[in-house]
């Protein structure tokens, strides 16, 4: 027996399915597996970082964040989705990872009931099983959206229930009608609503509707992550009921102390400054949404058109997705996202033109 001892929670947790496909394929793989923006962070982000750190802002920052950044997130939310929030309402957190984390630490008891959808973000069960709490996935309908009257079901007596749209691995959008039915609902059976909005802005037909329309407690988390291309800078943030905030401060800065000051100011400038970049991101992505799905259409694949995020999620079967990684084409197989959709795969079109064009050919001399 090893010497070595881990907690049990800890212990029956398994590594993300998505890193272990970061080693695979060869040099002329083609990779669809990578959930982060290919574009780099735009320059006027970059040079604000680097007059951060010229101006010698290195030290630890207040535990919530720079003042400046949590008002400037604050216009945001006005500026973007007609919600009012004060900064004491607001923690910066490094990434909207870490903001998952602390919601799940200050409000899951042992064995309390956490939903999300399934298939889904491979961190939500995950961080709720490390809060002690017990995941529970909630069905999605054959267009990929929730099923609204089973997550009520399932609602009676859960603690949380995690809402994400523009969904990450489908590229669902939920309607405005659903948002509000399941917000209004847990609002009445005593759940609190997290709603993870990190692709708002990667929507290609409908609306983004921010959860927090609807209910009076419902967190939200974002992120400078997808919507900058700023993934490894590491910035989210969480927007909740201010009572909420010093329970989430107590996990945070006793883990995290601060996020990152350097990337704060980062972070400062891409909520102040323009904002044409995000734009020209998302019709970029609208572009590939279209080619990819064309492209696989054409091949016989029947799914439903990717509404946001950066995701396709196809119903290939186990066999074309052994033979698509075998042949080297790097896709996410969807049990990594869950227990329901085994039979899916995840291909995401943050990648070029010219590589999903690629990909759909070698696709097509496998599919018979
Ligand atoms: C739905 C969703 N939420 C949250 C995150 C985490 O983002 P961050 O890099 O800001 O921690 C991701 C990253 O892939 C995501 O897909």
């Amino acid at each position: 027996m090893s010497k070595h001892r881990y907690a049990a929670r800890v212990r029956a947790l398994e590594m993300s399915g998505i890193r272990k496909l970061f080693d695979a394929g060869g040099p002329d793989a083609i990779n669809l597996g990578i959930g982060q923006p290919d574009f780099d962070t735009p320059d006027h982000i970059k040079e604000a970082a680097i007059a951060a750190i010229r101006a010698g802002k290195t030290g630890y920052t207040p535990n919530a964040g720079i003042p400046e950044l949590r008002e400037a997130i604050c216009a945001k939310f006005e500026r973007e989705n007609n919600l009012t929030f004060r900064p004491e309402q607001i923690l910066v957190t490094a990434g909207g990872s870490e903001a998952l984390h602390l919601v799940m630490q200050a409000l899951v008891d042992p064995g309390d009931r956490v939903l999300f959808p399934d298939p889904g973000f491979v961190s939500y069960a995950a961080l709720a099983a490390i809060a002690g709490g017990q995941p529970v996935g909630v069905p999605l309908d054959e267009t990929l959206h929730i099923d609204v009257e089973q997550a009520k079901e399932l609602m009676d007596g859960a603690r949380l229930f995690v809402l994400n749209s523009p969904a990450n691995p489908t590229g669902a959008v939920e309607s405005e009608e659903s948002i509000r039915a399941l917000v209004e609902y847990a609002d009445d059976h005593g759940v609190t609503i997290v709603t993870d909005e990190v692709y708002e802005h990667f929507i290609y037909e409908k609306k983004h509707v921010s959860a927090a329309h609807f209910g009076d407690d419902v967190i939200t988390i974002n992120a400078t992550s997808k919507t900058y291309a700023m993934t490894g800078w590491r910035i989210g943030y969480i927007a909740a009921p201010e009572e909420h905030i010093p329970e989430y401060l107590k996990v945070h800065q006793y883990a995290q102390a601060c996020a990152t000051s350097i990337s704060q100011y980062a972070a400062l400038a891409a909520y102040t400054g323009d904002q044409g970049e995000v734009a020209r991101m998302r019709e970029e992505y609208r572009a590939r949404r279209d080619l990819l799905y064309s492209g696989l259409s054409g091949l016989g694949l029947k799914f439903p058109r990717p509404e946001g995020a950066f995701y396709a999620f196809v119903p290939m079967g186990r066999n074309l997705i052994d033979k698509a990684i075998e042949g080297g084409i790097i896709i996410v197989p969807g049990e990594a996202f869950g227990s329901r959709a085994p039979d899916y795969a995840r291909l995401s079109y943050a990648t070029s033109r010219e590589n999903l064009s690629r990909a759909v050919g070698r696709l097509a001399a496998l599919v018979e």
